[in-house]
């Protein structure tokens, strides 16, 4: 197989906030349609898309009801068909995201799963009966999930508890039971037909769980990723699919890893030799600063500049020549970078900064939408403007013990609807976005900061930008995705080449 991943230039495209063609307030495939030629002209060669499939949007689409169609929101199948074929005509390829972890509470298979114990989809989730704790019943683990609260929920219609490691209304499915893989890999076959070239597995690392046993701790549900995280049958799920379906076609995949894996643990993910993913997205730099700590009334945001250096500096080495490796600052998940290490007094060399950090690594960008113009966090002054569920269910844990404008400090710097915030066209109302009230706010900074802007400017981060892709494809191609790397002035900590900055959160919304 090609391996023309490796010299793909890639970009992120969260559907919901790209750019909307029906005035809905809401983006959709049309509009990702309309924005090719922009996205040719920056030198992008493949998009990965956010999840498209039909939703309840619990999750903003990670909550997949129906895998075959297309969220009504965003478009049909056609308009699927056609972006396919219009971006493969102008040479970009179109990556989808794969959940493969847990489906919408409301997929038919889950409806019928709660049904009865002897249903036949019940061993498409994991169930476990409650343990009794002198006489009062208890979630089968003190296991937490990742958006607050238990890993489990009970089911008032058998009475069992379903597994759920993000929200409620997302059960895990069994990746023990042969009958819900098999019709997991028609499903993963059914895209690869349709023409998609690759595919981002989305929380790839928690296919399996521990057994299911306590976790130590103090606190009423535990943080203990280890029981559901990179755990060994992962890797067998990942070569199924390879060898039932993604070997067939010239397929690409990455792997959403996470936090806390290590050298090793990526290198069983993507070693060349095993046949399991052709890269992963780690978020190890993602939070190099004190970011989730920032329930304080003064936050003063520092970078830990040393560790981002060696978080680089780790993979960058030790997967050379092993593997690939996928370059981002940030995803749908994360603060935008350049409110995150990058200083809004100085946007513009911020942006070509945090650029050239990144760009001139060996291995394959993902560019996140809007990072080519330097978007910031949103601007948030209210909990009504958030729409992220795991934000909203942290945000009222927080206000348990803090002020609402510490809590509201805590959204504005680390809740993941900061870079979830609309594409920034232009200076028109809504960013040119849409025409209709969008389903987030745009920030007040559109005004200033948008793409249309910075096409007719020569020394903007988006010309800069254009310019590093122009170079990753030039005569310095080889020396820059094939070179060695190696990390210069390794104990050097001058903060202040990033920042340590008040930050800007405080201010008036105008001088963002
Ligand atoms: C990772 C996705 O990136 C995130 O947005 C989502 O909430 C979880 N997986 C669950 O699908």
């Amino acid at each position: 197989m090609s391996k023309w991943y490796k010299e793909a230039i890639g970009y992120q495209i969260y559907p919901r906030s790209f750019n909307d063609s029906n005035n809905d307030g809401i983006g959709d495939l049309v509009g990702i349609i309309e924005k090719l030629d922009y996205l040719l002209d920056l030198g992008i060669t493949m998009i990965w898309l956010g999840p498209i499939y039909k939703s309840p949007m619990d999750d903003n689409g990670y909550d997949v009801s129906d895998y075959y169609s297309i969220a009504p929101e965003y478009g049909t199948i056609d308009d699927c068909k056609n972006l396919i074929n219009e971006a493969h005509k102008r040479g970009i390829k179109v990556v989808m995201d794969l959940v493969l972890n847990h489906t919408s509470d409301e997929h038919p298979w889950f409806i019928e799963s709660r049904k009865s114990l002897d249903n036949e989809y019940r061993d498409y989730y994991i169930w476990a009966k409650g343990k009794n704790i002198n006489g009062i019943e208890k979630e089968p683990t003190n296991w937490a999930s990742f958006f607050g609260g238990s890993a489990w929920k009970k089911d008032e219609i058998t009475k069992e508890y379903f597994m759920k490691i993000f929200s409620d209304k997302m059960p895990d499915l069994n990746w023990k039971s042969k009958a819900m893989k098999k019709d997991m890999f028609k499903m993963v076959e059914f895209w690869c037909d349709l023409g998609v070239d690759g595919y981002r597995v989305d929380a790839v690392a928690h296919l399996d769980r521990a057994e299911f046993i306590d976790s130590v701790g103090e606190e009423k549900y535990v943080q203990d990723w280890s029981k559901i995280s990179n755990l060994p049958k992962v890797f067998d799920y990942l070569e199924e699919i390879n060898n039932e379906v993604l070997n067939n076609y010239d397929m690409f995949s990455v792997g959403e890893v996470g936090g806390g894996a290590n050298l090793d643990s990526v290198l069983d993910y993507v070693a060349y030799e095993n046949n399991r993913l052709d890269m992963v997205f780690t978020f190890d730099h993602n939070w190099r600063n004190n970011g989730f700590d920032s329930c304080i009334d003064e936050f003063i945001q520092e970078v830990d500049l040393l560790s981002l250096k060696n978080d680089f500096a780790r993979f960058q080495t030790g997967l050379y020549n092993k593997s690939w490796h996928a370059l981002y600052w940030l995803n749908h998940d994360h603060p935008r970078v350049m409110s995150q290490y990058g200083n809004i007094e100085h946007h513009n060399l911020s942006g070509k900064m945090l650029a050239t950090v990144l760009y001139f690594m060996w291995g394959t960008p993902l560019i996140y939408n809007g990072e080519e113009i330097g978007m910031t966090n949103g601007d948030f002054s209210d909990i009504s403007e958030v729409r992220d569920i795991s934000s909203i269910n942290n945000y009222n844990e927080v206000i348990k013990t803090h002020t609402v404008k510490q809590a509201m400090t805590n959204i504005r710097i680390s809740a993941r609807d900061n870079s979830r915030t609309p594409m920034q066209w232009n200076s028109s109302m809504n960013g040119g976005f849409s025409e209709s009230e969008p389903w987030i706010r745009v920030n007040e900074n559109h005004k200033w900061l948008n793409v249309e802007h910075q096409l007719n400017d020569s020394n903007s981060i988006l010309n800069f930008y254009k310019n590093i892709i122009r170079i990753r494809k030039s005569e310095y191609k080889e020396i820059i995705l094939y070179g060695e790397f190696e990390l210069t002035y390794k104990e050097n900590k001058r903060k202040n080449i990033l920042i340590k900055l008040k930050t800007h959160l405080f201010l008036p919304k105008d001088t963002i």
